[in-house]
């Protein structure tokens, strides 16, 4: 099956499908077992209703409740997946649905990947930042008590479904939280991308959906040179290597702590920057990409005596390499330099040259 609105990856479709008549007719091709959808507190109200008012054959499926929300992307919350699994008597030949934003899709892609050595899973991203990041790929996986995304596998699911339909419910701070991964693949591999984007002046833009699948064609060729980032698939890692330990610092630190998107922005501008100094990126597209994301996100005032706090979490970043941390930065929009040594020395310039933008 397959219509104009899809991308195919690997052994299976991303559809764009607003009125989900393609999962209608996928599941009764599948025939499945049985049908279970896995929702967070939120998705559970706001995104199953939904999916029941337009896919009505649903109302015998079975839902599946977790509480919402990163701290409960856990291996506990995985055994209370599986007991419910089990309870429902779902066999090997059963699919779960993830109807949720990234963390349902990793935890739920996980659970699903393990039980009873693996069924089948569809994602159903309800977020930006899972339709156009998380839900492809094929990683997937729950935190551990010492870090983030620990343990977890690489297993694709049968079909990803994109549809405008959920982002309805989400507040504007989400929508423009996801985007952060859209501007990150147009800096990487689409200068054509990255010029429509620099000149949209609210998110999301009117065309959304043309923006989500160019985005999507951006990871979908990156994911399959590299399945299993051995190499070329760290350019996605551009703006992370900084803004994941932003994020971290800003977790322990800030009363309204910054999302993921809101981190790599920073992350981003301090790795355009650091660009400059290291691989001839031109101070002109420097500005631009300042320009642009300061317009969405805004300035973030960095709390004082936060240097240090940072730079000891890019230490421990799991990427690094004989105690180097290594990141992507540009050479030109469109051209990532992997492997980057970013050493104290220009650790410490990005943060001054950000600081000086406020
Ligand atoms: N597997 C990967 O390759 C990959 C890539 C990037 C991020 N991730 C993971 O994704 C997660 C973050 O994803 P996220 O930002 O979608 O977070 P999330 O799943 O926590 O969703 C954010 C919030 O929005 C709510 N929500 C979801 N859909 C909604 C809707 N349509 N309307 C109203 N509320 C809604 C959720 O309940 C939650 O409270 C992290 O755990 C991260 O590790 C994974
Ligand atoms: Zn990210």
């Amino acid at each position: 099956m397959k219509t104009a609105q899809s991308i195919r990856l690997d052994d299976y479709y991303i559809i764009f499908d607003e009125s989900l008549t393609y999962l209608s007719a996928f599941l009764k091709e599948k025939k499945y077992s049985q049908i279970l959808i896995l929702a967070d507190s939120h998705t559970a109200k706001l995104c199953y209703p939904k999916l029941l008012e337009l896919l009505p054959e649903l109302k015998s499926a079975i839902l599946i409740e977790t509480p919402d929300g990163e701290s409960n992307k856990n291996l506990d919350a995985c055994q209370e997946i599986w007991a419910k699994m089990l309870k429902a008597h779902a066999d090997r030949k059963a699919v779960l649905i993830n109807l949720g934003g990234g963390v349902i899709g990793d935890m739920g892609g996980f659970s699903a990947a393990c039980y009873k050595r693996g069924i089948d899973f569809i994602q159903v991203p309800t977020t930006v930042l899972s339709q156009v990041d998380s839900s492809i790929g094929g990683k997937l996986g729950v935190d551990f008590k010492y870090g983030k995304n620990l343990i977890g596998v690489f297993k694709n699911p049968v079909l990803v479904l994109m549809s405008t339909v959920w982002l309805e419910t989400l507040d504007k701070r989400q929508i423009v939280n996801g985007f952060a991964e859209i501007f990150k693949h147009a800096l990487i591999q689409s200068p054509i991308q990255w010029k429509i984007l620099s000149e949209a002046t609210e998110l999301p833009p009117t065309d959304f959906e043309q923006v989500l699948y160019d985005s999507l064609l951006v990871k979908k060729q990156v994911v399959e040179t590299d399945p299993y980032e051995k190499g070329w698939r760290k350019i996605l890692n551009f703006g992370h290597t900084i803004g994941h330990a932003i994020e971290a610092n800003s977790l322990q630190k800030d009363e309204n702590p910054l999302f993921h998107g809101e981190a790599i922005a920073v992350g981003m501008i301090m790795e355009a920057y650091i660009g400059t100094l290291t691989s001839g990126f031109p101070q002109k597209d420097l500005e631009e990409i300042v320009k642009v994301l300061t317009l969405h996100y805004g300035h973030y005032n960095i709390p004082e005596g936060s240097e240090s706090t940072i730079w000891e979490a890019m230490l421990l970043d799991k990427k690094n390499q004989n105690r180097q941390i290594l990141a992507v930065v540009l050479k030109a929009i469109g051209q990532p330099d992997i492997d980057v040594e970013i050493t104290k020395e220009l650790f410490q310039k990005a943060f001054n040259y950000y600081r000086s933008l406020a």
